[in-house]
């Protein structure tokens, strides 16, 4: 069997990367395909280096743009990529732009495409990863799902083990036991903050950083927060932009640094009392590192977190943001950490096995 990957953004090359492992494990020939939705060193070359994932077969080099315009190019690039190929199977991963661009290119090849967290639904159609997502898993033939209520989900929609849905596991659990017993040494002037009791925050979300209000709604509750303990925000490029673009003066005690890489982020949970973010991924990791984490959002798809205590949303509202930090951070016992929400560690090799059979049935 052949199997054509496609990433682009940063969290898909730390999910590829130990799905790569159990592919090759297997003697399953893997190209690997990055659209180039991410091209900074910070936000994807060091995640190759670390994660030692090989130079990609191809890189379409597609880089920033309109909604339309990054998945038209990526359509386009992927399109000649399978005919070149010729692929058994797409897998394609999570929510973003490369994820759609994939999945659409594939299946109107006829070639079956396979989707890597599949049925994550936040019900806000606003977001455009929720676009993805749903039409990712209308098109995928494997919905390869992390939780049971990624499953819920999908069921609601009709969809069920007839259709392709499998329930195994979170990959991100996989990566964090791989790469935790390596996590890197920290710069300097990160050194510096979370040498003390530190809140990291992180912060990309466009529902957030395209609109000023919200924007400013997280930043007055960074402020509040910023007088109980030292906040260290490592910022995504758009981010950066929105800052400046809504007139943002960066609270005193909120530390603002350059993105960080899968390793550092790994370090850098391992110290922290709380997280605060919009990221999907950094909910779950935050969990893993035994971190309470107060979410960005109005709502999330990793639900099961704020149902066992571990998770509460706040949105973009100064005074919930606060009165949430402080939730955690009074010092009372966070609640007992159910195991198995995100599988036992082997997502990766159900995957692949799941691949497996999906060929031979075909
Ligand atoms: C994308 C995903 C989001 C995911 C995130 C992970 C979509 C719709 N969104 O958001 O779901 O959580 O990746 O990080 O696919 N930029 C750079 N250098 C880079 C990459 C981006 O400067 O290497 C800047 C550009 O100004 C660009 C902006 O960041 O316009 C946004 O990048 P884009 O890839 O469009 O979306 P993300 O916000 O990264």
């Amino acid at each position: 069997m052949k199997v054509l990957t496609i990433v682009g953004a940063r969290p898909q090359f730390v999910k590829a990367s130990v799905v790569a492992r159990a592919l090759a494990a297997r003697g399953i020939e893997e190209l690997l395909l990055h659209t180039g939705q991410h091209y900074d060193q910070g936000m994807s070359g060091r995640f190759f280096l670390e994660l030692g994932i090989p130079e990609p077969w191809r890189n379409l080099g597609v880089g920033s743009g309109s909604h339309g315009i990054q998945t038209g190019r990526m359509l386009e690039g992927i399109e000649r990529a399978i005919l070149d190929a010729r692929p058994d199977r797409v897998l394609v991963y999570g929510d973003t732009n490369s994820t759609l661009a994939g999945a659409l290119a594939a299946v109107k090849l006829g070639v079956p495409v396979d989707h890597v967290e599949a049925g994550l639904r936040s019900y806000n159609r606003a977001m455009p990863e929720e676009i993805n997502r749903i039409v990712t898993d209308a098109v995928s033939a494997l919905l390869l799902c992390p939780t049971s209520a990624a499953i819920d989900a999908l069921a609601r929609e009709g969809r069920g083990v007839a259709s392709g849905v499998r329930r195994v596991g979170d990959v991100m659990y996989d990566a964090v036991l791989a790469f935790g017993g390596r996590q890197a040494e920290l710069a300097s002037d990160l050194e510096a903050v979370v040498s003390r009791k530190f809140v990291l925050v992180t912060c990309h979300r466009a529902e957030n950083t395209d609109d000023p209000v919200r924007l400013n709604g997280i930043f007055e509750g960074l402020r509040r927060v910023a007088l109980e303990l030292p906040v260290l925000l490592p910022v995504h490029p758009r981010t950066r932009g929105a800052i400046a673009a809504a007139g943002i003066d960066v609270p005193m005690g909120v530390h603002v640094t350059e993105p960080v890489s899968y390793l550092e982020m790994l370090a850098l949970l391992g110290r922290a009392s709380l997280v605060l973010t919009d990221s999907g991924g950094l909910q779950k990791e935050a969990f893993f590192a035994g971190v309470p984490c107060v979410t960005l959002r109005d709502e999330t798809e990793w639900t099961e977190l704020v149902d066992v205590g571990w998770n509460v949303l706040a949105g973009a509202d100064a005074g919930r943001i606060a009165a949430a930090a402080c939730h955690f951070l009074d010092g009372s016992q966070l609640p007992a950490r159910p195991v198995n929400l995100y599988g036992d560690g082997h997502a990766s090799d159900l995957i692949v096995d799941e691949l497996i059979a999906a060929e031979a049935a075909r």
